[in-house]
């Protein structure tokens, strides 16, 4: 299903009903990262996937794509669905939109679930590896990030011994444009820092991290839990980055557990 928002065109999907609960994929991925939670929950809650602008069956506009932008998106998807507020679950990326979504439409966000992500802008170094990842893919194509990323967002457990898994995710790298994925990288260089925002935050909140992530290890997830009031911590064994998709089994149990805790 597409829906124009913001002038360009967003592909999502819209299934079950009850509470809505808006999953925001990682990068450089595209909504089917999230299939399984999607049949987890689709019985307990309206589940609501998308392609961020650059990804998927999403369109991919040049230049820069900035998290406020993906945020704005996601802001259009739930107006033309008739969402006024929703449950948002973002893993990395995601959570970078996530939280720019919050500061944005904060009426708009019942509570947030925070994946393998961070607060914190880019150091200077690591803003420096996106460009050259970024000039990368518009020069080699996505196969050469995929190549460059699957070792970084995969935990050892499933690099060694979950074959299917690797192979699902370089698919949906490979399937990317590399115009899109330049975009965002580029926009994720020049994210805002969340961080002195987490001290204010005034919803009831998830972070959850693989115990294998290297991209965002489990340090990173205590400085989340330890900074925004009230909120939990949920580590997923035997997982890296993705951890939704790399331990489905306990992330959609320490979800299902938050949000029926919210329709208390
Ligand atoms: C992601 O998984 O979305 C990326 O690792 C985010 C990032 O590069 O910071």
């Amino acid at each position: 299903m597409l829906i124009k928002t913001n002038g360009i065109g967003i592909d999502y999907r819209d299934t079950g009903s009850g509470l809505p609960v808006i999953f925001i994929h990682a990068f450089p991925l595209n909504q089917t990262m999230w299939d399984q939670q999607l049949l987890a929950l689709q019985s307990e809650c309206r589940v609501i996937t998308l392609d961020l602008r650059g990804f998927g069956q999403s369109d991919a506009p040049p230049g820069l794509s900035l998290m406020d932008q993906m945020a704005a998106d996601v802001r259009g998807v739930m107006s033309g669905l008739n969402i006024e507020r929703a449950v948002l679950v973002g893993l990395s990326m995601g959570g970078y939109v996530s939280l720019s979504f919050y500061r944005d439409y904060p009426e708009s966000v019942l509570a947030l679930v925070l994946a393998d992500t961070r607060a914190s802008a880019d150091t200077q170094e690591a803003r420096e590896r996106r460009l050259k990842s970024a000039a990368k893919a518009e020069a080699e194509g996505s196969k050469a990030i995929a190549d460059e990323m699957i070792p970084l967002l995969l935990g050892s457990t499933t690099l060694s011994s979950r074959p299917r898994i690797v192979e699902r995710v370089r698919a949906m790298i490979e399937t990317n444009s590399p115009i899109g994925i330049a975009g965002a990288q580029r926009g994720m260089a020049e994210r805002r820092d969340s961080t002195s925002m987490l001290a204010s935050m005034d919803l009831p909140v998830l972070i959850v991290a693989g115990s294998e992530d290297k991209l965002t290890p489990v340090a990173e997830a205590e400085g989340l839990r330890n900074n925004i009031p009230g909120a939990r911590l949920r580590v997923i064994e035997s997982a890296g980055h993705l951890s939704n998709i790399e331990n489905p089994d306990e992330f959609n149990k320490a979800l299902g557990e938050f949000l029926k805790q919210l329709s208390r």
